[in-house]
């Protein structure tokens, strides 16, 4: 398919980036892309960034058919501009489709639109220390249509947007609030796709859990409340006696791509890796024997969080002595090391542009 390109009359100034926070910027230019039943897939085409109007019966407005993607561009020392597992991101995206009813896109095709964009958005791709251009590809059903049905025609865009550390901390330990009373996913529900209506079920616990002080809610499954699933907006590690310890992928969690990358890179290091059950007890109990070495948290927004603190009910612990693990560190230094093209590939997970 035939990408058409438009480039804006007024670009806008480049913002200071060392000052940059996270998504509340965005670049001159984004892509789109549409979908009907009779051409299916088409019209691929980058455009000025600007604001879409949609009709107030557009049904993701409504019922929220919808999905979206987060993956990073990186500067690289030599001023070059590199991406991290885009194949993996579009995969993922495919699945959340097919879970969300929406038409899969062709990923090898979309990989190569997406580097069309970000070449020509080179220039805003930041070049300052822990920073990136975040990418978000979406997908929303567009048809005018207040039944609830699955969607007829759709809009895919992406936009990017320069940005530093996700959380004001930055690597830096977050405290993370355990929730008992509400949950984010189900199994046989929609937990392992990357669509709006997870990060809706997820705004009043997280408020909730920021009233006291605490950044982010650690979700527990939603049948026992007895097993850990992940973090708002991470996949949550443990290092347990010197084992790698994470959630199994169960059908309710996010399979993270960051997560994924932490347990390649443990296993080459001929680290023990879990990916199993995990009960909030176990957890607490492993911290009282002295077991619990260390948690964190992964994401492509996050990178690596270390968690310094959980509290479930009554009870809180501290964990690494509120610092920086040296597992935490290890990885985030491998990742950011691939990332910005400082370390070797030896997974083949970057894209040059
Ligand atoms: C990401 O890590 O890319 C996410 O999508 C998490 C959050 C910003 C929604």
């Amino acid at each position: 398919m035939n990408l058409s390109i438009t480039k804006t009359a007024n670009p806008k100034p480049k913002p200071d980036p060392n000052n940059l926070g996270f998504g509340t910027l965005f670049t001159d230019h984004m892509l789109n892309m549409d979908h009907d039943p009779e051409k299916g897939w088409h019209n691929a085409r980058i455009e000025p960034y600007s604001p879409f109007s949609l009709d107030p019966s557009t049904m993701v407005l409504h019922y929220g058919q919808g999905i979206f993607e987060g993956l990073k561009a990186y500067r690289r020392e030599d001023g070059g501009v590199q991406l991290f597992r885009p194949e993996a991101n579009f995969a993922r995206f495919n699945r959340s489709a097919d879970l969300l009813c929406i038409p899969r896109i062709d990923a090898n095709q979309a990989i190569e639109h997406l580097k069309e964009l970000v070449r020509l958005e080179k220039e805003w791709v930041p070049g300052a220390p822990g920073t990136s251009l975040y990418i978000r590809p979406t997908i929303i059903a567009a048809d005018p249509y207040l039944g609830v049905r699955v969607s007829h025609h759709y809009r895919y865009f992406v936009i990017l947007s320069p940005v530093g550390a996700y959380y004001p901390q930055g690597f830096n330990p977050v405290r993370i609030w355990v929730t008992m009373n509400y949950v984010r996913a189900v199994r046989g529900g929609l937990g392992e796709a990357k669509t709006m209506a997870n990060y809706a079920a997820s705004l009043y616990a997280g408020q909730r859990a920021h009233d006291q002080g605490y950044t982010q809610v650690l979700w527990l499954d939603g049948v026992e409340r007895r097993f850990i699933e992940e973090v708002g907006s991470m996949n949550i590690f443990f290092v347990l006696g010197g084992t790698l310890v994470t959630p199994a992928l169960n059908g309710s969690i996010l399979p993270g791509i960051t997560r994924d990358s932490v347990i390649k890179l443990a296993r080459r290091w001929g680290m023990p890796v879990e990916e199993r059950a995990v009960s909030i007890d176990e957890i607490f109990d492993a911290q009282a024997a002295g077991k619990l070495d260390e948690c964190f948290g992964t994401g492509t927004a996050a990178v690596i969080s270390p968690v310094g603190e959980l509290k479930y009910g009554e009870r809180a612990i501290t964990i690494s002595g509120n610092q920086v693990g040296p597992m935490a560190r290890k990885f985030y230094d491998a990742i950011t090391g691939i990332q910005y093209g400082l370390a070797k590939d030896p997974f083949g997970w970057i894209t040059r542009l």
